[in-house]
């Protein structure tokens, strides 16, 4: 394996805290010089790039949330002349107007560079064939995923999403080796390999890149002995670069190793804003270390993990994301992600891996109701148990009460792309 890493990968952890350092200096500069945004707001805080004398110096300097990169709209944090700017992506968000990001060419080579990195750490080698079924357009998971291949040295096939039956034919007349969509639609093409009569433990299929929103380990394995291969984790946003920002490792398979050469990670309070030792649970927070058309500064992602140690890779590594703080529901005082709610649906006998979680209010109380399907062939009494099982699961676990309805199989909708596990059906709602 370690005559496959580049030269990122083979650096020591003195020469990679070097390396960030001279890189984090030359973008906090070129943020401050070319981005008004930057400049007004450093000033406002009273730093200065060069104030950035060690790592731990970043915390001085401001947080960019979503909200500034609203503000901004369109290319106002753009820090090279528009004709530089090579590719425009932007995530849709659920409310408002879309975050716009810019790459220049060398942006799109390093993309590429640490996507192809990805691919590698996951398994992929040259010469292989990768299905990609992450979404073109806008939205940075088809075209990250695609050349990235392209760079490791794969034949790409870019389905795109949507069509699913195709897909399954796709797959089965070109054989790829690695296919690479959101968990979510990943159960979607299973279902489908299944209604065709198809067992997908039979294809081509070795590797899986699973990415683009949360899953957990009881995903991994219901994914993984399904379909017989190996399903790793891949973590990106489109503000950062898209995918490719860290990578799980399928010797080790133990969270994603960020590629911090590039993107340097920071854990945060998400109250207070103060930077949290490695380890300890907070948001994560990115400061680009060698993007040029949109440099980002302790842009804050809202999601929720910790930082620990590498251990395939000299790069750290963060836990899975399980949750951001926008997908926490509040019911009755406690907070509650829907990858808790995948834990215990997996875990359940007679439960499919799909579901929905509908909030509703009743009087001035808020209830939510976990709709989700059974397996194929399961009894009246083995749903019954089931939904009384997910209910004393999530009381004794999570310590709120929901009511649970197991619903037939293929009832709920399926996922084409990323997943919306929350219906929220309270006023406004
Ligand atoms: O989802 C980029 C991507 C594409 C990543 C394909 C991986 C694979 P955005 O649309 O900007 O970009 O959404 C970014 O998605 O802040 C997380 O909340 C969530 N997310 C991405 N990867 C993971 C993951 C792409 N592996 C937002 N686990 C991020 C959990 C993830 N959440």
């Amino acid at each position: 394996m370690t005559d496959l890493l580049d030269a990122g990968e083979r650096l020591g952890r003195a020469e990679l805290a070097a390396l960030q350092l001279e890189r984090l200096r030359a973008t906090l500069r070129h943020a401050y010089e070319n981005v008004e945004f930057h400049r007004r707001a450093f000033d406002a805080a009273g730093v200065r790039p060069e104030d950035c004398r060690d790592l731990a110096d970043l915390a001085r300097f401001p947080f960019t949330t979503k909200a500034d990169l609203r503000e901004t709209y369109p290319f106002g944090m753009f820090a090279v002349e528009r004709s530089r700017v090579r590719r425009i992506h932007a995530s849709s968000g659920t409310t408002g107007l879309p975050t716009v990001v810019g790459y220049t060419d060398g942006d799109l080579d390093l993309w590429a560079d640490v996507m192809a990195r990805s691919i590698r750490a996951a398994g992929g080698r040259p010469g292989q064939t990768v299905h990609v079924a992450y979404g073109y357009g806008l939205f940075t998971g088809g075209l990250g995923a695609h050349y990235g291949a392209e760079r490791l040295g794969c034949t790409v096939v870019p389905a795109s999403g949507g069509m699913t039956a195709r897909q399954v034919r796709l797959i089965q007349d070109f054989r790829p080796e690695i296919i690479m969509v959101t968990p979510s639609y990943m159960l979607t093409l299973l279902d489908e390999f299944e209604r065709q009569g198809v067992d997908p433990r039979t294809t081509s299929l070795r590797t899986g890149i699973f990415g683009a929103e949360p899953w957990t380990e009881e995903m991994r394995r219901e994914i993984e002995e399904r379909c017989g291969i190996d399903a790793v984790d891949v973590y990106g946003l489109s503000e950062v670069i898209g995918p490719g920002v860290a990578q799980e490792c399928v010797e080790t398979k133990d969270g994603l190793h960020v590629w911090e050469d590039h993107f340097y990670p920071e854990v945060v309070d998400p109250l207070t804003g103060e930077v949290l030792p490695d380890g300890e649970r907070g948001e994560l927070v990115f400061t680009s270390l060698t993007k040029e058309a949109m440099p980002v500064i302790r842009y804050r992602t809202r999601d929720l993990t910790r930082l620990l140690p590498g251990t395939a890779r000299v790069f750290r590594r963060m836990e899975r994301v399980t949750g951001r703080s926008d997908d926490m529901v509040i019911l009755r005082g406690v907070n509650l992600f829907p990858t808790q709610i995948e834990e215990i649906v997996l875990r359940t006998p007679g439960l499919a891996p799909h579901f929905q979680l509908r909030l509703t209010r009743e009087g001035r109380l808020d209830a939510l109701t976990v709709r989700v399907e059974a397996r194929p062939g399961a009894t009246a009494e083995v749903r019954e148990r089931a939904a009384r099982a997910v209910e004393a699961a999530v009381k004794d676990g999570i310590g709120v009460s929901v009511v649970v309805e197991v619903v037939d199989p293929e009832t709920l909708e399926r996922s084409v792309g990323k997943i919306r596990r929350i219906v929220d059906l309270r006023d406004g709602g």
